[in-house]
């Protein structure tokens, strides 16, 4: 492996703007050759000296600009979420690989934060002409991020958004994987993304494997080095960061026994979720 390349090595990047992209949730942008020549799916190291370095998706893939979007839990994200235009940030990959753009009419499952890396993956399947349907869950409107963007992203002939909250606060009432059921009885779907809390993820993928639609997961896990040396992101036999983090149907049949039921703490201990 060349462990020497641009895209390992750390940039200092300029946080051009900061943006609320939901009650819990802040967009940061910036400008980097590397990260606008990603894919949908792939993810930053991003640093923050003397604090951490955690992985991000990019939720927003330009040319001139790419950015990331950020929800507070604990030192590194709370440390971002706190950050201010002009502020500086350290910036490693992109790294691991990203969605397939596969099938004629997908169903893009998103909760939470997961629901950053389908931004540009929705844009992308749009970008080829094919059929998108956005499902995009939160606990409350409050919470739901891209809303603005969403709309728009989807007001077109081949783009649908359904919105689903537990407290039904907008959208369907419920939780994502009861919509997908639903949707998929009504809409011919042949390809299924998913990104957010795992036992969504395990919900959704089951439902897509019994009903025989291919489904792409995209796991968030815990991960320091993002190059495949340290096994801090090992799930089953596979290396998320390398071999991730998207697993595909047969991948994701392969970590059965571990998606939604077991993690791995930063130490490496496996522990149940
Ligand atoms: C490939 C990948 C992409 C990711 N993309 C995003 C993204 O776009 N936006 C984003 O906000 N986060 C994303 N994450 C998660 C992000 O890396 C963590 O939120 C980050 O580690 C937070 O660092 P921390 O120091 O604040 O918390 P940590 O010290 O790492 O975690 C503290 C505690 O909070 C829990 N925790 C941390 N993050 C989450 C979470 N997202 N959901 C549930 N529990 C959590 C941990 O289990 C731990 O117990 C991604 C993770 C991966 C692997
Ligand atoms: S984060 Fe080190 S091997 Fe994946």
């Amino acid at each position: 492996m060349e462990l020497l390349t641009s895209v390992n090595r750390p940039r200092i990047c300029k946080i051009l703007s900061v943006q609320n992209e939901s009650a819990t949730m802040k967009t940061f942008e910036f400008a980097d050759d590397e990260c606008s020549a990603a894919t949908a799916g792939q993810f930053i190291m991003l640093w923050i000296p003397g604090v951490d370095e955690f992985p991000l998706s990019l939720s927003n893939i330009k040319s001139g600009s790419v950015s990331v979007t950020v929800k507070p839990w604990a030192e590194g994200s709370n440390s971002l979420y706190k950050m201010r235009t002009g502020e500086l940030i350290g910036v490693r990959g992109p790294y691991g690989r990203g969605f397939q753009l596969k099938g004629r009419s997908a169903a893009l499952v998103g909760g939470g934060t997961g629901i950053a890396p389908l931004i540009p993956l929705a844009e992308a399947l749009l970008s080829e002409d094919r059929e998108v349907t956005l499902l995009l869950a939160a606990k409350t409107r409050s919470e739901l991020p891209f809303l603005a963007k969403a709309t728009k992203l989807m007001d077109f002939d081949k783009g649908e958004l359904i919105l689903t909250t537990d407290d039904g606060s907008i959208g369907v009432k419920g939780q994502a994987p009861k919509t997908l059921n639903s949707l998929m009885g009504k809409k011919k779907i042949d390809m299924v993304y998913v990104c957010g809390p795992e036992f969504m993820m395990q919900k959704v993928v089951q439902l897509s494997i019994a009903r025989g639609i291919e489904v792409q997961a995209s796991l968030e896990r815990i991960m320091k080095c993002a190059i495949g040396l340290c096994g801090s992101c090992c799930v089953g036999d596979l290396i998320l960061c390398r071999d991730g983090p998207v697993l595909d149907s047969h991948e994701l049949i392969k970590v059965e026994d571990e998606l939604g039921l077991l993690t791995r703490d930063k130490s490496g201990r496996i522990s149940s979720l």
